[in-house]
């Protein structure tokens, strides 16, 4: 499709953006699709994010993806939220509707989906969430009253406290908490199903470092790593030896995409084509 006076602008704002792999996924998916739209990235510093969020008005923007250190801030200039952005506080995705600017988030959906697509029933599992940062508040509420136990456990205790009362609250789900020394880790693996490392421990360059000891893992658990840089993480790697079952980050920032590509163009996201597309951005592919 060649860009036309018709064509319809997705953009990620965010800082730094410059590294990241949603305008890949996202062209080849319009491309395939022969959809006239296009995606582009502009890094945008905090205080400009009213501005550019006029400049979206303005300049009628179809969508956006939002990424850090945005995603809190923007939800006060938008003039709705859906559910899930309301919950989380966060959004990652916009609609201009008409000239209404609506937020979604499609975190905490994009995890299930990448949960649901390796076959892994949630109902019954103990899940031990690893990290409390933005990462893992999408994945903890999306989570929150689907899964049997939740356990969160962050570097900084209190930060996995103030989240775990959150979810309480919201969801009147038994949430628990505690740090990340090897002790408690140790004792809350002992008997998990899922866990999920939603800390950046094991991302480029740090990619010989993994959240836990792989002497944890056991082969009747699953391992999802929200790190897809490198694509497979050295928990992930550890955790194949094992035998364990694994989920990647890259399914994750997939399934989000895809989820905010249907918010955009209303039409089911070529997944295949966009995992393509994100694995060559990666370098997986020549
Ligand atoms: P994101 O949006 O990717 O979640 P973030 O909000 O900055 O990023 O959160 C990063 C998470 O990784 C936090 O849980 C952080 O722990 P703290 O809250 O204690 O800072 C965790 N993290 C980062 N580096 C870590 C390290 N070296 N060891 C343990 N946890 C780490």
């Amino acid at each position: 499709m060649e860009v036309s006076g018709r064509t319809k602008l997705c953009a990620l704002i965010g800082d730094p953006v410059e590294h990241s792999l949603s305008p890949m996924m996202h062209n080849a998916a319009f491309k395939h699709l022969n959809l006239d739209f296009i995606y582009l990235a502009f890094r945008v510093e905090k205080h400009n994010l009213k501005a550019a969020i006029e400049g979206v008005r303005a300049l009628k923007i179809h969508g956006l993806n939002v990424t850090k250190p945005l995603k809190v801030d923007v939800a006060a200039l938008l003039d709705e939220l859906d559910f899930s952005a309301r919950n989380m506080g966060a959004v990652n995705t916009v609609l201009n509707q008409n000239g209404r600017l609506i937020g979604y988030n499609t975190d905490g959906v994009g995890a299930l989906s990448a949960i649901q697509e390796a076959g892994v029933e949630l109902e019954e599992l103990k899940t031990v969430i690893l990290g409390a940062g933005g990462a893992s508040r999408a994945v903890a509420h999306s989570l929150a009253n689907k899964v049997g136990e939740l356990v969160i456990l962050n570097r900084t205790i209190s930060k996995a406290e103030r989240l775990a009362s959150e979810l309480k609250k919201l969801y009147q789900s038994e949430v628990r908490y505690g740090g990340l020394d090897s002790q408690t880790v140790a004792s809350e693996l002992s008997d998990a199903d899922l866990v999920i490392n939603a800390t950046s421990v094991g991302m480029k360059p740090n990619e010989n470092a993994s959240p836990i000891n792989s002497e944890l893992i056991r082969p009747d658990m699953v391992i999802f790593d929200l790190v897809y840089n490198p694509l497979e993480t050295l928990l992930l790697r550890k955790a194949k030896e094992a035998g364990a079952k694994t989920i990647s980050g890259l399914s994750m920032l997939l399934h989000q995409g895809a989820a905010s590509f249907k918010i955009w163009t209303g039409v089911d996201a070529p997944l295949d084509v966009m995992r393509v597309a994100l694995k060559k951005a990666l370098g997986e592919y020549p």
